[in-house]
């Protein structure tokens, strides 16, 4: 069995508002883990998409991605595009509306996938989104996905959003969340599912704490 010291990989998947990065992060700085967004990669392309004019499925956009550099810095929390830090900008509506779109490209993740694989390669790490636990990682050593209530979702998004001073209601977060679930759930490539070794956890009705200690409880148990 592994000990936390030696490299270990944990990989979770979930829908967007599970969760997911607030917990992944809270688990990295605990364990001493590096944290990779998987979704702040596809956000960072779509804003490339964004500003370079280019439409989701254009050849363009497959080239520019395998031009640019993406990294993280201050362990995943800052995400540079060709060393400009982006991490507010991928968080807006356009991307928000957009991200679904360029992330069924199999080129583009194709290009993502490898750069994930590398960053994992790198050390012990916990890195979180829609393919982690099925695609990216398959031989993680501890899997989870996350789910919570759409309703719960959209209010995590919505005090998100209004965090950063953006407009909306809580009924256009909630179609929105919808609809990017029907896309992500149904896509042809790499479409988000529960691998089968994977531990489900409803965080519908628990704090991030309760579900930051349940992970660490079942991760620490298997050691
Ligand atoms: O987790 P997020 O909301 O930041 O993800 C943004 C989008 O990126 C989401 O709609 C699906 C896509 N994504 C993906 O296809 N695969 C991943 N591993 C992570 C995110």
């Amino acid at each position: 069995m592994k000990e936390i010291g030696s490299q270990v990989t944990i990989a979770m998947d979930g829908p967007a508002g599970s969760g997911k990065s607030t917990v992944a992060r809270r688990i990295a700085e605990k364990l001493g883990l590096l944290y990779l967004d998987s979704g702040a990669m596809y956000r960072a392309v779509t804003l490339l998409a964004l500003r370079e004019g280019l439409a989701a499925d254009s050849p363009k956009l497959i080239d520019r991605v395998k031009a640019c550099h993406i990294e993280f810095t201050d362990n995943g929390r800052t995400i540079l595009l060709d060393a400009e830090d982006v991490s507010v900008q991928i968080r807006t509506p356009a991307v928000n509306r957009l991200v679904a779109d360029v992330a069924k490209i199999p080129e583009i993740r194709r290009e993502i996938v490898n750069h994930q694989q590398r960053i994992g390669a790198e050390g012990s790490i916990i890195a979180e989104g829609r393919d982690l636990t099925t695609i990216v990682f398959p031989n993680a050593d501890f899997k989870f996905y996350l789910d919570a209530s759409v309703k719960e979702r959209a209010k995590r998004r919505l005090a998100e959003l209004q965090a950063q001073n953006e407009n909306a209601t809580l009924a256009a977060v909630e179609t929105e969340i919808r609809e990017r679930d029907g896309k992500d759930t149904t896509r042809e490539h790499s479409p988000l599912r529960t691998a089968d070794d994977a531990i489900i956890v409803d965080t519908t009705d628990k704090t991030i704490e309760e579900v930051v200690d349940f992970i660490i409880a079942a991760v620490c148990e298997s050691v």
